[in-house]
């Protein structure tokens, strides 16, 4: 049977018009008239798989992102269509995706994400003081005569920014701006509690949320893939390590390790014998008391931390030092710490010393001049990078700061990349020069990790990761 040429291009164009998805998410609004409710405009979609306290569900032209902390729903609908009837009325607010006005932030922790995506010329309002954003490109859109991103006023949020402008006008002056916050409803508040979340990955896979809010859902679970897929492979050697450990300098059981194989352990007792033992202990800012780990309550990030780099965090609720703060929650005196910590590989403070420990701790100093980690020089703080930016990045680069204490431990494997660290700092015998985040060159750059590729020392499969993320031309789309 022979086809006339129209004929053909008939069908194709049949074909074409026939299909019931979009081929990627739309980065745009719609154009009202030309909307096919029957057709699907999110092909690309997420789903939690380690998070318990959200979920997307999808419906052609809308979709639905449920908050399970403070059971409220959100309704996101493709700009440019209207919900079906009767679904506004079954949850806490609508929303137009993507977003037509940008977004608001309540927390640093936000910040990454957003830059992460490509989209920090979104973030068009801050509730706070924008003076606590380490990130030199969000910092320099929050600051200046020409200030992209409003300081806004809220009373009902932590570090208030009294000078801010107050919420209200915010929103009058941006009706369609979504603003995250922990709780509160209306005029597009969405909340946000991923801080909830138990383990890292749960955490950062709200990652893929703040991805939907502007239908990048496709780079979200890029992005959420590749993070997680490092986290693992580093995971990996430290067990790897740990098992196989040839005598690198870095190993600092390596020693303990012989020792115990002249006196016959087993392979078991000598795994567990070699576990670099960390210490997680600061000094609670208002008195001469010790805040230590605790693992027991939930999975603490560090405990887990502690655990994928086959090392034992050493935590304790035994301190005889009521929190004030959190009843049920106990500090360590110095005597209690000098006891506890004396044996740990590593100290961790998980805070920013400001000059070199012997005289900022030094009225405690003399406990601890004994501690294994402090005659070993094994002391550190979080202010490898500087600013604030151990409690602005660390959720979303928890694959570096594994890279870091895995490094600290000695059970990360560097023979092929060297790891630079970007959170802990050394502290002994003198303290490294603490990082600074330098000034943003170019506000529209593409963000990439700071992670070290990871290569899996465990020869059969071989997995590679690029250390930077190569993000799509999508950013290039978002000029809207
Ligand atoms: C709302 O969240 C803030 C922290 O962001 C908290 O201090 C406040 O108590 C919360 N309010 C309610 C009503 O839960
Ligand atoms: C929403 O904003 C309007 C002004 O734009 C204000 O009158 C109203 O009180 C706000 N509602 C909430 C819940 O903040
Ligand atoms: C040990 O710490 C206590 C404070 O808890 C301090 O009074 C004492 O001087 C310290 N000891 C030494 C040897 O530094």
């Amino acid at each position: 049977m022979k086809l006339s040429f129209a004929t053909t291009i008939f069908q194709v164009i049949a074909l074409a018009s026939s299909s019931s998805a979009a081929e990627s998410n739309t980065f745009k609004c719609l154009d009202a008239d030309e909307v096919d409710y029957s057709k699907d405009y999110f092909p690309d979609k997420i789903e939690p798989t380690y998070s318990q306290l959200w979920e997307m569900t999808y419906h052609k032209t809308y979709k639905i992102f449920k908050n399970k902390v403070t059971d409220t729903s959100y309704a996101l609908y493709q700009c440019g269509t209207e919900l079906p009837d009767g679904v506004a009325e079954q949850h806490t607010d609508t929303i137009a995706v993507p977003l037509q006005d940008g977004i608001a932030l309540s927390a640093t922790t936000q910040v990454p994400q957003l830059e992460q995506l490509g989209l920090r010329r979104q973030i068009t309002g801050y509730l706070g003081n924008p003076a606590y954003i380490s990130s030199p490109c969000v910092s320099s859109l929050a600051s200046g005569d020409d200030t992209k991103i409003t300081p806004v006023y809220d009373d009902q949020q932590g570090f208030p920014n009294t000078a801010g402008t107050p919420k209200l006008d915010f929103i009058a002056n941006n009706p369609d701006v979504m603003i995250l916050k922990a709780n509160d409803t209306g005029n597009n508040t969405v909340n946000w509690n991923a801080y909830v979340e138990n383990g890292n990955k749960a955490t950062y896979e709200w990652h893929k949320v703040m991805g939907a809010f502007f239908n990048l859902e496709k780079l979200a679970n890029e992005q959420f893939q590749e993070i997680g897929d490092r986290y693992d492979c580093v995971n990996d050697n430290a067990n790897y390590l740990l098992e196989h450990s040839t005598s690198t300098s870095r190993n600092l059981r390596t020693a303990e390790k012989e020792e115990s194989m002249v006196e016959g352990d087993s392979e078991r007792k000598l795994s567990e014998l070699q576990k670099p033992k960390v210490l997680w202990a600061t000094k609670i800012w208002n008195g001469p008391y010790w805040d230590v780990a605790r693992c027991d309550e939930e999975n603490e990030y560090y405990c887990e931390f502690a655990t994928a780099c086959a090392s034992e965090l050493l935590h304790s609720n035994d301190g005889s030092i009521e929190n004030y703060y959190t009843p049920g929650d106990y500090h360590m005196t110095t005597e209690e710490l000098k006891e506890f910590g004396k044996d740990a590989d590593v100290w961790i403070i998980p805070g920013f010393i400001y000059g070199e420990l012997s005289s900022v701790y030094s009225e405690f100093w003399g406990n601890f001049t004994d501690f294994k980690s402090v005659q070993n020089g094994q002391v550190y703080d979080v202010r490898a990078k500087g600013g604030n930016n151990w409690f602005e990045s660390r959720v979303a680069e928890f694959d570096v700061v594994l890279q870091d204490f895995c490094e600290v431990v000695g059970l990360y494997d560097d023979s092929s990349v060297q790891h630079e660290r970007q959170y802990f700092r050394k502290l002994l015998p003198v303290a490294e020069e603490p990082g600074d985040l330098g000034t943003c060159e170019d506000v529209d750059a593409q963000w990439e990790s700071v992670a070290s590729e990871c290569t899996s020392l465990n020869g059969a499969s071989s997995m590679n990761v690029i250390a930077s993320v190569v993000i799509s031309v999508i950013s290039a789309f978002y000029l809207f």
